[in-house]
């Protein structure tokens, strides 16, 4: 093996160290200090620039007119969803990181996918699970490929080796912060070695064309465990996140680049595995007997496409003094601001009324749209008037109270008719460029959501 010499650079400033500090020296921040590769003896400082000059440069800087552009050839991942969010299917030689919560079902779905491409050699790496507990987990599933391959290791060495052997067309490694790469002498997960094992599966990526996708922990926070850069490198960021205690997970993209960053994708976490939702409104809509105060439809739209979701709101006299503010789903500081102006500029007295707020399926909404819905909901259970359950809505509110214009209008007004919906609500502003001669469902335009009040209760 190649002897590599290694330094202490802080994540933050770049300051370097010959040993591991808690406080870096020239930028004062604490516990930044990873470890990284500085050279390696096989090439010694090969790549220098230094040494290159004055002598013949062998590289050329090309025109792009004379780049020749190929048509990028995109592997179908078998998967509806996945291909979606990956913008149609999986480019060769790329690198896509998975992100999610523990238990969210990234395995799950890594297996999944790999099992369903049956006509490619897939590679599934664990460094978490052994070969039984994959091999029960893909029965209880139920695919079974000739073509998929499982390996329990962690060093990356090995793990090239393996490559090698089995020559898959897919590799899946499962998870990044399990690796370890035999150059560096810090533990696996450390930030020094998430960035060294995801630097060697990139080179692995684009030197030979084969997709690698790699499995990310998120931090309590949030964030990817690991450091930014492992962000920077990879080329298609993909977050699952859902409610761990409810079946649906929605995949989104937070990087593309070789497709759009606003898609998502939606499962539901069966016994038998994840299955993809490809009509998500009619699970977003709870079945209900009878009509409740408090529950009315918003038409929103997730990367490109219109979701129909539904809003439950509690209002009840607040027992103590300062009354309670709980969204699930939903901004906090967005329900304030809705809340302040039905008190405001529709007189509602919210002051002295708890509020409990709930999207359906434990959906996180921000798109603003959702806004008229949640205030007709907020008003309907405070009054005790049901809302029909033929009726959605789609605008923005202001702070002056007036409805506001949302993209896509006419999106979610197609999506509300063909999910049988007889009325839409959107503002006065929405309706001006549309043609709505054509369609069967109603469409009520308003300026003020006072105006709607009237209308409606
Ligand atoms: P897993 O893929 O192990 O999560 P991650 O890799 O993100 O940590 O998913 C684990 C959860 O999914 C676990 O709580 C059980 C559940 N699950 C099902 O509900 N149905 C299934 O068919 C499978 C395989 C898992
Ligand atoms: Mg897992």
């Amino acid at each position: 093996m190649a002897k590599v010499k290694t330094g202490f650079f802080c994540q933050n400033c770049g300051y370097e160290s010959a040993k591991w500090l808690g406080k870096c020296p020239s930028c004062n921040e604490w516990n930044t200090f990873a470890e990284e590769v500085v050279t390696r003896e096989d090439n010694n400082n090969k790549n220098d620039w230094r040494q290159d000059n004055g002598r013949q440069k062998t590289v050329k800087a090309k025109a792009l007119h004379e780049v020749e552009s190929s048509r990028e050839i995109r592997v179908s991942a078998g998967d509806q969803e996945l291909n979606r969010v990956l913008g149609d299917g999986i480019v060769p030689g790329s690198l896509v990181l998975i992100g999610g919560e523990p238990g969210i079902g990234k395995s799950t779905l890594m297996l999944q996918v790999g099992l369903g491409m049956k006509s490619l050699r897939v590679l599934y790496v664990s460094g978490e699970e052994s070969e039984q507990q994959i091999k029960m987990r893909a029965d209880r599933i139920g695919h079974s490929s000739q073509n998929f391959f499982v390996l329990t290791e962690t060093n990356t060495k090995n793990i090239f080796l393996a490559i090698d052997s089995v020559l898959p067309q897919l590799v899946i490694i499962d998870s990044i912060q399990t690796l370890y790469s035999p150059v560096m002498d810090s533990a696996a997960g450390s930030v020094g070695q998430v960035r060294q094992c995801a630097g060697e599966m990139m080179k692995f990526a684009k030197e030979t064309g084969i997709p690698v996708f790699l499995i990310g922990h998120i931090t309590k926070d949030g964030m990817l465990a690991g450091p930014k850069v492992l962000e920077h490198m990879v080329d298609t960021v993909l977050q699952f996140e859902g409610d761990r205690h409810l079946a649906y997970r929605i995949l989104r993209t937070t990087k593309n680049r070789f497709g759009s960053t606003s898609e998502i994708g939606i499962y539901e976490m069966l016994g038998t595995g994840l299955r993809e939702v490809s009509n998500p409104s009619e699970i977003l809509i709870s079945q209900k007997e009878g009509q409740l105060s408090g529950v009315t439809i918003g038409a929103t739209i997730e990367g490109n496409r219109p979701l129909l979701i539904e809003i439950q709101s509690l209002v009840s006299p607040a027992s103590y003094g300062t009354p309670q503010r709980t969204p699930t789903g939903y901004d906090q500081k967005r329900l304030n601001m809705l809340l302040a102006v039905l008190e405001k500029r529709c007189g509602f007295r919210m002051g002295t009324q708890d509020v409990f707020l709930n999207m359906a399926g434990g959906i996180k909404v921000e798109d603003p749209a959702i806004d008229l819905a949640v205030c007709i909901s907020i008003i309907s259970s405070m009054q005790e008037i049901p809302v029909s359950d033929k009726i959605c809505f789609a605008a923005e509110i202001g702070l002056g109270g007036e409805l506001r214009t949302v993209n896509k209008v006419d999106q979610r007004i197609s999506e509300a008719e063909k999910l049988g919906f007889e009325e839409i609500y959107v503002s006065k502003f929405s309706t001006k460029s549309l043609d709505l001669k054509k369609t069967r469902i109603r469409v009520k335009a308003f300026a003020k959501l006072t105006d709607v009040f009237e209308d409606l209760f």
